[in-house]
């Protein structure tokens, strides 16, 4: 039987109260959820309610993600959260390189590696992100995108292969023009995609503990074509993690192999 990873990107949908009443109105459901055997449930909310959310989730498999961190360890860096802050409330992982960030923040390549970095060093599961833009899936050149993103990303984790493990890492592949819009690839293109992922995790870092994921636009109506792909093991979900009564559907659909 397959495990399924699902991260819930609430992104800063909701205000801090409606964050803490989203997640302990369905503890239940939330804890059955993680307590599946083929789920691992990761929630991303706005961070600072993690630390209320760990405590009232206290001995429950659900886990945490934050949605950012710093590239540096510590130092005058104002507004940053450091990898270390981030283990100390309780995050399990931490998503890099979300599209959002790389658009309104203009993260560089060279920064998530940064963060991938400090993440190692703290034993949390970074959370990869890459995708093409729109023009390059049409002109056919999302390989060649992916690849300038991933590459400095790859040389990194070969490097400390040594040190991580088993912890895992996740990649997540979401098309920066599938993610909030509804529209999907096409099956050729997600195939491809994820047979060049699972060859250059190989190549590159073998040893490693790699979780491959799908994020854009997942949601009731897409959830089974995405689950069919033999390799992706996961699902990062924005919009529709935040109806419960949706992502209920969709995590149900996910357990029912
Ligand atoms: P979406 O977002 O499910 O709303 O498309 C996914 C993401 O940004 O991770």
């Amino acid at each position: 039987m397959k495990k399924y990873t699902i991260i819930a990107n609430w992104k800063m949908y909701l205000s801090f109260d409606a964050t803490i009443t989203q997640a302990a109105d369905h503890f239940d459901a939330l804890t059955l959820f993680a307590g599946n055997k083929n789920i691992n449930l990761l929630i991303a909310p706005t961070l600072p309610a993690i630390p209320e959310l760990a405590t009232i989730f206290k001995d429950t498999p659900v886990g945490w993600c934050a949605q950012d961190c710093s590239e540096h360890l510590a130092g005058a860096y104002t507004g940053q959260v450091s990898a270390e802050a981030l283990k100390a409330i309780g995050c399990n992982a931490c998503l890099i390189g979300h599209s959002e960030r790389r658009k309104y923040c203009n993260e560089s390549t060279a920064a998530i590696a940064g963060k991938l970095q400090t993440l190692l060093d703290y034993t949390i599961s970074p959370v990869i992100c890459i995708g093409e833009q729109e023009q390059d899936f049409v002109q056919g050149k999302a390989i060649s995108a992916l690849e300038s993103q991933l590459k400095p990303i790859l040389e990194r984790l070969q490097t400390n292969q040594h040190k991580i493990n088993g912890l895992p890492i996740y990649l997540a592949y979401e098309p920066a023009w599938s993610i909030g819009t509804g529209k999907i690839a096409d099956e050729l293109h997600i195939e491809n995609i994820y047979a060049w992922l699972h060859q250059q995790t190989l190549k590159f870092a073998p040893s490693v503990n790699w979780v491959l994921l799908y994020g854009g636009s997942v949601n009731t109506q897409t959830i089974n074509f995405f689950k069919k792909f033999e390799l992706i093991r996961g699902f990062l979900i924005g919009r529709a993690s935040l109806d419960f009564q949706e992502f209920e559907k969709i995590v149900k659909c996910i357990m029912v192999e």
